[in-house]
Order: structure tokens, then C-alpha cells, then sequence
């Protein structure tokens, strides 16, 4: 039997809240755990693939190649050691516009090029732009779970609603209707600074409201988060005894727990 991978987009349209450290260490997690995982970079900024240390040099292929149908899926993945990728670059920006001004499929492009690798995967864990224009679209298109890295400022704007809202109507218009919110992870948890007890019971209240729950992991404020990606290395590789990567693993297994319960 082939897999079919699993595709989760870890989105929210704030910048810095973790989205792309979640990404590698969600994704560097999922294979420590024996799975074959590949990594999608959807943002023009690039970091998830810089931060692994992927090919960015001219004749590197990207996302963009692929999504413009240039080259299949499976001639742009890079195999790492922390997991396989297909990065993005700067060159990335300009398809938001493309897309926009597209007549067909302009939202479907990322879910088609992936139909194809879809199979050689259990999971597929896509980083997205701090956004919700069409490239973000095209990740939620392309996902059955949304993942949802969030700071207790975050939740202090209510962004939340807005990203909901976003799921919803893709959802309803853009033939997606499982599209689920798999669940919001609570980053850069700084114990000294924040109520802990406090925050978790005001994000729990409202992460319910729109139909979604907080993971019990926190993760923890720490140095070595940084580090490991000046260093251009999944959390685990570079330093395994860290907080980051003892609260990113325990993520993993609470995300694979509840999957496995459900
Ligand atoms: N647990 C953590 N402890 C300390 N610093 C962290 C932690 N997680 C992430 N950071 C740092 O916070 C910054 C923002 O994180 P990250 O790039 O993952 O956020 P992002 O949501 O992807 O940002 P963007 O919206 O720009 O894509 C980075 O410098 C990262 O190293
Ligand atoms: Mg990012």
C-alpha cells in the first residue's frame, strides 16, 4: 500500500511567532520518530530552507519552478539530513502577484504539484508567509490540518479570528471542506515574564470559540532556538539536550498521541 501523506501548514498571518522554527522542528521531530517527511517552503523569505542549509544557488530548483510547472515536484527535492525539502527563494515574491491575475487553478497549484509526491511521504509539513494572500491559500489548499504557532500577543490581538475565517472560506470555496485546524502551539513561552496558568486558561477559552484547542506542550523561550538556525541545524542536531528540543519532541508525541486516538 502507498502512504498518502499527511499535509499540515503551519500558518498565522504574524510575522515572528514561530512558524518557520515549528516547520524544521516539527518536520526534524517527525523523522526522528521513522517517518519519511518532506518539508515545503511556501515563504519568500526563505528561512525554513536556509535554516536547513538547502542549495539556494542559481540552478537550484524551488517551489516556483514547480508551481509554475516547470519541474516536476520530485526534481526539486533536496534530501537533507534533518528531512527532505523543496526550498524557496526571494524569486518566490513575484508569483503572489501571478497568481492573483490568474484565470485557472490560482489557489490549486501547490495542492496539484504535490499530488504527484504525495505517495513517497507520511508527512508533508508546509512553512508559510506571514500572510493570508494566495500563496498562503495555495498551502491551505494543498493541507488537511492547519497548525497554528501562536505568542500570548498573539492571542492579546485576536488574530486568531481572522485566520479562522480564512480556513473557513477555504473551506466553503475553494474545495476543501476537511480543512482542519489540527490544533494551536503555544512558542517562545517566556515563564518568567508571563501568568503561565493565566494565559493558558484566556487561549484555551478562545482557541475553543473557533473550534480548536491549545496543545498542552508549551515551547519555551530559548537561546539555543536561534543558534541551531544561525548554525543552519534542525533543534535535535545541534543541541538534543536543549529545552527547545526536549518541548519540540514532546510536541511530536502529543501531536502523534492525538492522532492516534482520535
Ligand atoms: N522557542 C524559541 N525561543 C527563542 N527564540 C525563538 C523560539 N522560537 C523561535 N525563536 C526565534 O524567534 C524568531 C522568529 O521565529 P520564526 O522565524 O520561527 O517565526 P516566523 O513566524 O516563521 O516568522 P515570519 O513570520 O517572519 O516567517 C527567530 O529569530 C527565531 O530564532
Ligand atoms: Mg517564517
Amino acid at each position: 500500500m502507498p502512504n498518502r501523506a499527511t499535509i499540515i501548514s503551519i500558518s498565522n498571518q504574524k510575522g515572528g511567532v514561530g512558524k518557520t522554527s515549528t516547520a524544521n522542528a516539527f518536520a526534524a521531530g517527525l523523522k526522528r520518530k521513522g517517518y519519511k517527511v518532506l518539508a515545503v517552503d511556501m515563504d519568500p523569505q526563505g528561512n525554513l530552507s536556509s535554516s536547513v542549509d538547502a542549495d539556494l544557488s542559481e540552478d537550484a530548483l524551488t517551489i516556483l519552478e514547480v508551481m509554475k510547472g516547470k519541474a516536476p515536484a520530485a526534481d526539486a527535492v533536496q534530501h537533507l539530513s534533518s528531512f527532505d525539502i523543496i526550498p524557496a527563494d526571494i524569486s518566490l515574491a513575484g508569483y503572489e502577484q501571478e497568481l492573483i491575475s490568474s484565470t485557472f487553478g490560482r489557489d490549486s497549484r501547490l495542492k496539484e504539484s504535490l499530488s504527484k509526491i504525495r505517495d513517497e511521504y507520511d508527512y508533508i509539513v508546509i512553512d508559510t508567509a506571514p500572510s493570508l494572500a494566495m500563496l498562503t491559500i495555495n498551502a491551505l489548499v494543498a493541507a488537511d490540518e492547519v497548525l497554528v504557532p501562536a505568542t500570548a500577543e498573539f492571542f492579546a490581538t485576536s488574530g486568531l479570528e481572522q485566520l479562522a475565517d480564512t480556513v473557513q472560506n477555504v473551506r466553503r470555496y475553494a474545495g476543501n471542506p476537511d480543512l482542519a485546524i489540527c490544533g494551536v502551539l503555544f512558542t517562545m513561552h517566556d515563564p518568567r515574564t508571563i501568568n503561565g496558568q493565566t494565559i493558558r486558561e484566556e487561549t484555551e477559552k478562545y482557541a475553543r470559540s473557533i473550534g480548536t484547542f491549545v496543545y498542552d506542550t508549551f515551547i519555551r523561550k530559548a537561546v539555543a532556538m536561534g543558534e541551531s538556525q544561525t548554525n543552519r541545524m534542525d533543534i535535535y542536531t545541534f543541541n538534543a539536550k536543549s529545552n527547545a528540543a526536549k518541548d519540540y519532541m514532546a510536541f511530536v508525541e502529543e501531536y502523534l498521541s492525538r492522532k492516534e486516538s482520535k
